[in-house]
């Protein structure tokens, strides 16, 4: 690795390279030199096909986030001024390390929940005005919910490994909503909400909090940054911290939509993002959750039907106990969206 940091413009001497963090995707190195500290990271081609576009993108964030004065990640270039370097099944790329920051698998109590929120919102609404024509689309049609459902009924008319008798039931509430799947698609194509950057994996674990006053410092792991809209991560934001850590549970009755996550979250959110939202986005806020849920299950449930082609099986019924959590939480949300909604109106009004 020594050897591949010196195609990079570091400042300092290469002082320690280590390990670090907890992400799932990447392969990730704390460096530190004699003057700074970076973190590198190998990425897998497989996972992103198309490299130049992804770096790209984050490249264009990022700027435009730094233009205005704020704080996100940095790039570290290479010597002759590239954006990441080829090396192999991966591709390897440098940030300047967030100073004094932390990483949660886990968030303590509500306070850091609107606090993680409030650096969604942040993101959000300071990538408002960034002309998204530039921003390219790493994976295609990710959270078009029409397009999802059309494979999914695909693969159920093919039932290529004889599974469905195992899941009639699951297969038939998927079907039952598919009115949902086209209300964010189509409000969108509409203009009835904007086009927007999307950072489309916001979990918790990736906000970097600052290790001392608990605030955020910023939104990391922006890989899956494309156009869209933040009504995604806003749902996926919320449904992700639902689940926790019971994606793969066998007992969906753990699966909770738990209000007073969604009344902190969205407190948070919409303290930043008042003003940049119309109408038509408040009024989605809460069925982004729904409709993320159910894209979820479409993906798992299509993949048990087609035999485990695309997420990894640790056993047979895997994809169909995770279809099943997305389900259990779906119908809770079903259940509590006169509730969210009386939140939303609420947050909404003590903003405004
Ligand atoms: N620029 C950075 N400064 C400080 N910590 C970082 C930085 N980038 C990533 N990390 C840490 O590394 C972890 C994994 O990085 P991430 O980009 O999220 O990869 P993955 O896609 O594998 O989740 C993060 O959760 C965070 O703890
Ligand atoms: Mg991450």
């Amino acid at each position: 690795m020594k050897d591949l940091l010196q195609n990079f413009q570091l400042d300092g001497d290469i002082l320690s390279i280590e390990s670090y963090g907890n992400g799932h995707i990447n392969k990730t190195f704390l460096v530190k030199t004699t003057k700074d500290a970076y973190i590198f990271q190998f990425v897998n081609f497989h996972v992103f096909p198309n490299v130049d576009m992804l770096m790209n993108n984050i490249y264009l964030v990022t700027k435009h986030l730094s233009d205005k004065g704020c704080r996100t990640l940095d790039i570290v270039k290479t010597k002759d001024g590239g954006l990441y370097l080829n090396c192999g099944e991966d591709f390897f790329r440098g940030y300047k390390f967030i100073d004094n920051s932390i990483c949660y698998e886990k968030l303590p109590d509500l306070e850091m929940v609107k606090e993680a929120a409030r650096g969604f919102g942040q993101f959000h609404k300071d990538l408002a005005d960034i002309d998204v024509a530039n921003v390219g689309d790493v994976i295609p049609d990710f959270h078009n919910t029409k397009k999802r459902f059309e494979t999914f009924e695909k693969i159920v008319a093919e039932n290529p490994r004889h599974r469905l008798a195992m899941c009639r039931q699951d297969v038939q509430f998927l079907e039952s909503r598919k009115a949902d799947y086209s209300m964010i698609v189509d409000a969108l194509e509409k203009g009835e909400i904007r086009q927007s950057i999307t950072h489309n994996d916001p979990k918790i674990n990736n906000v970097a909090f600052d290790k001392d006053t608990g605030k955020v410092s910023c939104v990391l792991d922006l890989d899956t940054v494309m156009t869209g809209t933040f009504l995604y991560d806003f749902g996926d934001g919320l449904r992700s911290l639902f689940t926790g850590d019971n994606e793969d549970a066998l007992d969906p009755s753990k699966l909770v939509a738990d209000l007073d996550i969604y009344e902190a979250y969205l407190d948070g959110y919409y303290s930043m993002m008042r003003g940049t939202m119309n109408e038509k986005e408040i009024e989605l806020l809460p069925y982004s959750i729904l409709i993320i849920a159910e894209e979820l299950a479409l993906r798992f449930l299509g993949d048990f039907i087609n035999g485990d082609v695309y997420f990894r099986a640790d056993y047979p019924m895997h994809n169909l106990v995770r279809a099943r959590t997305q389900i259990a939480l779906a119908n809770d949300i079903l259940e509590k969206l006169p509730k969210m909604k009386e939140i939303t109106a609420k947050i909404v009004a003590k903003y405004n």
